[in-house]
């Protein structure tokens, strides 16, 4: 199977291209499309990884349903055969990895929730003894799990930008207080269901991000959830604080990436047949772990 990068869906309104997501318009709500682009160090790859878009969507679906119960989510269907007759057309392209959501207004933060430093936490608290001003105690290694998870939200990048962390009084300054304690505090209670349940599949959730908005029903989770393009899954038997972890995520993408020594400029490399495929493999295993099914793509 061939990688699907971009689609063109000629009679419909385009409405953005994110790193990875194709958006369209439709009527009132927004069509959600997972191309099997892959992004790593902010820029999109020359290659794809063919099926990724439909792991990210199922892993997606799969825990918009765990998680209903504690908070409302984007979903309108995911069902090719529920979607809008202006769709019909398209209906084998979407199938498995388009979602039809509610058009939320986005907060401008990206919740991110750690339970173990690793990544930029583990670079901050190696700079400042703190992850994002949050302090922690002396003595920590990579890899550790913190005592508690901890609440370290970023400004979501706007074109080709990093994402930069923000303390939590700048987040109360950007969505005013009452959101950014609402998102806190959805932002944890999901880390702890969801990482709680990972374990007991065998999986430690690192950390994650989840993008929340708001529509007229009030506060919404949308974007993408807990998938491995979002957050950081460590297979439990094998961790051993005090290095890098092996991960359920692009780590042969940057580890080819980096013994290529691309400067992380543009454009960005294609990537050797052999990388596409244990890529592509870990994101399929990602997915059996945590659902207990096999996904054919
Ligand atoms: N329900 C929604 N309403 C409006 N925008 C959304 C919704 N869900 C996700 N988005 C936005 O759609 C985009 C998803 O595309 P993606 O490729 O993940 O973009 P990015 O490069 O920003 O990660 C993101 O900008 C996200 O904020
Ligand atoms: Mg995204």
């Amino acid at each position: 199977m061939s990688a699907l990068i971009e689609t063109e869906f000629a009679d419909l309104v385009l409405h953005a291209r994110g790193k990875v997501r194709d958006l369209y318009s439709v009527g009132e709500y927004l069509l959600l499309v997972a191309t099997d682009r892959i992004s790593a160090f902010d820029h999109v790859l020359g290659s794809g990884i063919p099926g990724k878009g439909k792991v990210l969507t199922q892993l997606s679906l799969f825990w918009f349903d765990f998680l209903k119960d504690m908070v409302p989510n984007h979903l309108v269907t995911a069902d090719v055969n529920q979607y809008p007759a202006e769709l019909r057309e398209y209906k084998d392209e979407l199938a498995g990895r388009s979602m039809l959501v509610k058009r939320a207004q986005m907060f401008p933060v990206e919740c991110v929730v750690r339970g173990y430093l690793s990544g930029s936490g583990w670079k901050d608290y190696q700079a400042t003894g703190a992850v994002c001003g949050i302090p922690l105690a002396a003595g920590l290694s990579e890899g550790d799990r913190l005592p508690e998870p901890i609440f370290t939200p970023a400004t979501k990048s706007l074109d080709g930008e990093h994402d930069i962390n923000i303390g939590f009084n700048e987040m109360v300054t950007r969505v005013g207080a009452q959101s950014a304690e609402r998102l806190r505090s959805l932002s944890l209670a999901i880390y702890s269901k969801a990482s709680a349940y990972a374990e007991e599949r065998g999986l430690i959730l690192a950390d994650t991000k989840f993008e929340f908005g708001t529509t007229a029903e009030g506060i919404i989770l949308a974007d993408e959830v807990l998938t491995p393009d979002s957050s950081r899954f460590w297979p439990r038997d094998q961790h051993r604080p005090g290095q890098q972890q092996p991960s359920f995520d692009k780590q042969f993408v940057r580890d080819y990436l980096e013994s290529i020594r691309w400067n992380k400029q543009a454009p960005a490399p294609a990537l050797p047949s052999e990388v596409v495929a244990r890529t592509q493999q870990k994101y399929l295993e990602a997915y059996r772990l945590l659902t207990g099914k096999s996904l054919s793509i």
